[in-house]
């Protein structure tokens, strides 16, 4: 079920008297820009079913739309010990899972920081940082050695092209990641000769994106998880469709495959509206977009995830600032022209100011950035980071009515995970709202709700490596001949 927290008061008549008439002119012309009706997100939602059925497509379109090669659903009866590893923006996270075959698990974890010049440094410094975390991980947990190879699962959450589930060929890098020789590569092959280096007997079974993860990991303790979906640095979907509607794979699949049988497809639906058809997109998100590494790609990631909605701020901010002369007068603004400054635990702070003069706004201005921010400027912004939240929520829920309607869905538990949807104040009410909007559905319906994941990217890429196991041990494809 959604959480409702409690419900932040409505500004109050006279919130804004001291603020001054022209900043209300400008306030009212974003909260035009970053407003997004319950009419648009309908739009939106159409436009996205026809995208993840062209993605699916001979002619494939923007949404990649990639098999996973996850063929089984989890019945809660594996069992095995399996390693995890999850590759996220700041952290490497290694587990050791020990699924008990009822439904139920136990963890074991270590967290090990990822510098951050590794994002953009070469492909040999990453992999042997990770393997060599594992080598630390693997001699803590099993002192006295391991007699046979430990299966793996590795959840690398990039848009990787998939044959099989023991390989991934990445499309491009996403959320700021930029290392050389790694795109168009396959990441598996690469990871095991840096393990190999170590010397410890890791055998990496399959490659997991987080929102597979998050699916299967669900679907081991909650058999009405239908979607897996991750709301944190970057955004994307996983869902199970039906092997006979995906005609990409039509004629390729092998024949122990019938058309009748489920395929979990990672979505990477970040990339969505790629060619700028239906997504409300201001001036802050063509600067973000020009601006990033891959201009261009993820058009829907960049309004609404994570890694961009400080960012948006910032250059909203800036824009009353120096091209409407109307904010931080006589202050030195040289940290706020930093691109990337103030990642979304600044916007997220700000909206949970708890003191009616919003002196946390003005900590945090004075602590990140060295501005001193009046009074009125800290109301504007606080409305400023409202807008940038909501907008966030409400077009996030677009991908999930797109794959109810996909898949006729009438009643869903969507599984979520990520920094947003687990710490962004109001997400969670926004979402839910939001889906009220594009459904019509009164308050007291919501047959499909957004519920907190178990964790996809320890116990869903273990359970991913139990039932490929469980698959070659039966003689059965993992992926195409
Ligand atoms: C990646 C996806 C991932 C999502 C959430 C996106 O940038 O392309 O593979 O699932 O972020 O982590």
């Amino acid at each position: 079920m959604v959480h409702l927290g409690p419900k932040r008061p409505q500004h109050r008549k006279g919130t804004f008297t001291d603020v001054p008439e022209q900043w209300m002119e400008q306030l009212h012309e974003i909260e035009n820009l970053l407003t997004v009706s319950a009419e648009t997100l309908r739009t939106i939602t159409t436009h996205f079913v026809s995208e993840l059925e062209k993605g699916l497509s001979k002619a494939g379109g923007n949404i990649p739309m990639i098999p996973a090669w996850v063929m089984d659903t989890p019945t809660g009866k594996e069992t095995g010990d399996y390693l995890a590893i999850d590759l996220g923006g700041t952290n490497l996270r290694v587990v050791l899972v020990r699924l008990a075959g009822d439904c139920t698990f136990d963890t074991t974890q270590s967290k090990f920081a990822l510098p951050e010049s590794f994002r953009t440094g070469s492909a040999d410094q990453l992999f042997d940082f990770i393997a060599d975390s594992l080598a630390k991980f693997v001699e803590e947990q099993y002192p006295e050695g391991c007699s046979e190879p430990l299966p793996l699962g590795f959840t690398f959450s990039y848009p990787c092209s998939q044959s099989k589930i023991n390989s991934g060929i990445l499309q491009r890098w996403t959320k700021g990641f930029d290392i050389d020789n790694v795109e168009g590569h396959d990441v598996v092959p690469m990871l095991q000769a840096s393990i190999k280096k170590v010397g410890v007997p890791i055998d990496v079974v399959a490659l997991i994106n987080d929102t597979t993860g998050t699916l299967v990991a669900s679907m081991y303790t909650d058999p009405e998880a239908k979607m897996g979906l991750i709301f944190g640095t970057g955004c994307n979907g996983a869902y199970y469709d039906v092997v006979g509607d995906i005609p990409k794979l039509e004629g390729k699949f092998p024949s122990d495959i019938p058309a009748t049988s489920l395929m979990a497809i990672n979505c990477e639906y970040g990339a969505f509206d790629n060619e700028h058809a239906v997504l409300p997109r201001t001036k802050y998100d063509v600067q973000i977009d020009a601006e990033s590494p891959r201009p261009g790609q993820q058009s829907f990631e960049k309004m609404i995830s994570g890694y961009y909605l400080g960012e948006v701020l910032r250059l909203v901010l800036l824009d009353l600032a120096e091209e409407k002369g109307l904010f931080f007068k006589g202050q030195d603004l040289s940290k706020l022209h930093k691109p990337f400054i103030m990642d979304t635990s600044f916007p997220a702070h700000i909206e949970d100011d708890p003191f009616e003069n919003l002196s946390d706004v003005q900590e945090l201005f004075d602590t990140v950035l060295g501005i001193q921010v009046t009074l009125p400027e800290r109301k504007v912004i606080r409305r400023l980071a409202e807008l940038i939240g909501e907008r966030s929520a409400r077009l996030s829920v677009c991908g999930i009515a797109a794959i109810c309607k996909k898949r006729n869905y009438k009643k869903a538990h969507c599984a979520a995970d990520g920094s947003v949807y687990n710490k962004y104040p109001q997400f969670k009410e926004r979402a839910a709202k939001a889906l009220r909007d594009i459904f019509e559905w009164t308050e007291d319906e919501d047959p499909v709700v957004i519920i907190p994941a178990e964790d996809g990217s320890g116990v869903g890429a273990a359970v991913i490596a139990a039932l490929t196991e469980k698959r070659l041990a039966n003689g059965l494809s993992v992926g195409l001949e």
